[in-house]
């Protein structure tokens, strides 16, 4: 069939910035004849048939669709796993300097990992619980970035993420929240002059939907199984 709702998208994988659309074309319309009629919108002139493509991807390269379950756009999306191949390179020291970061802006983060006391950050790396969680975390955010060409798999990974802190003490959904500012912190800071205005704002739009999945999770009612269920 011709026409679909659904928009696919091809790229070349040496260079994330070119992607082409594939657009759907009803069956009704010829595509040769339909980029004709669109070169003579723009040019006012009769276009070639090498010209044909010229036009067709110039176009279709300015289309970038929203994805509204993570607010990102198609190029957005390119963009943000292209740089965070920049990150995963320092994935370990990228994970301590965002949660030693939260922890100067929240204190009381530190006593779920049973850090107590103003600890200098050597001893931090000392505790075995909070680095296996930096990991833990790392592992998270990695999966999840680069897995957002699939973003029904991801909003599940994260919502079972999400569930398991139902199993702390004292964890509310609000406490993920805390991450955001710290993350933008740490990016920034692995990515030097890497990290500019557009990648600050898809890096934000990014974890914010990380940090809304997770704490969907968390409020999703517990399936339990009663008696009666049977
Ligand atoms: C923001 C504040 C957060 C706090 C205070 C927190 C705290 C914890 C604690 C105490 C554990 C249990 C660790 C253990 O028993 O060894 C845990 C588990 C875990 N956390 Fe977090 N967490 C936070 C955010 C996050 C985020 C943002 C992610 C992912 C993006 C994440 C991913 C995980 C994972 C994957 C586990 C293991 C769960 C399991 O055992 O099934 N956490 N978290």
């Amino acid at each position: 069939m011709g026409c679909s709702n659904t928009k696919q998208f091809d790229y070349d994988d040496s260079n994330l910035d070119n992607y082409y659309v594939r657009v759907p074309v009803s069956p009704l319309v010829d595509k040769k004849s339909f980029m004709r009629q669109l070169g003579d919108l723009t040019n006012h002139r009769k276009v070639s048939e090498g010209e044909d493509r010229g036009i067709q991807r110039k176009w279709i390269r300015s289309v970038s669709i929203m994805d509204t379950r993570c607010l990102l756009t198609t190029r957005e999306k390119f963009q943000l796993m292209k740089s965070w191949k920049g990150i995963t390179r320092n994935l370990g020291h990228t994970g301590l300097n965002m949660f030693v970061r939260m922890f100067e802006i929240h204190e009381d983060i530190r006593t779920y990992f049973n850090i107590t006391g103003k600890k200098a950050f050597v001893d931090i790396r000392q505790n075995d619980k909070f680095m296996d969680h930096v990991i833990l975390v790392m592992h998270t955010l990695d999966e999840a970035i680069t897995g957002l060409g699939e973003v029904d798999y991801v909003q599940e990974m994260l919502r079972g993420v999400g569930r398991s802190h139902k199993q702390l003490q004292n964890f509310h959904f609000l406490i993920f929240e805390r991450i955001e500012e710290p993350f933008i912190f740490a990016v920034k800071e692995t990515l030097g002059d890497r990290f500019s205005a557009n990648m600050d704002n898809i890096y934000r739009k990014t974890i914010k939907f990380i940090v809304k999945e997770l704490a969907m999770g968390f409020n999703e009612p517990s399936l339990c199984r009663s008696s009666g269920d049977r």
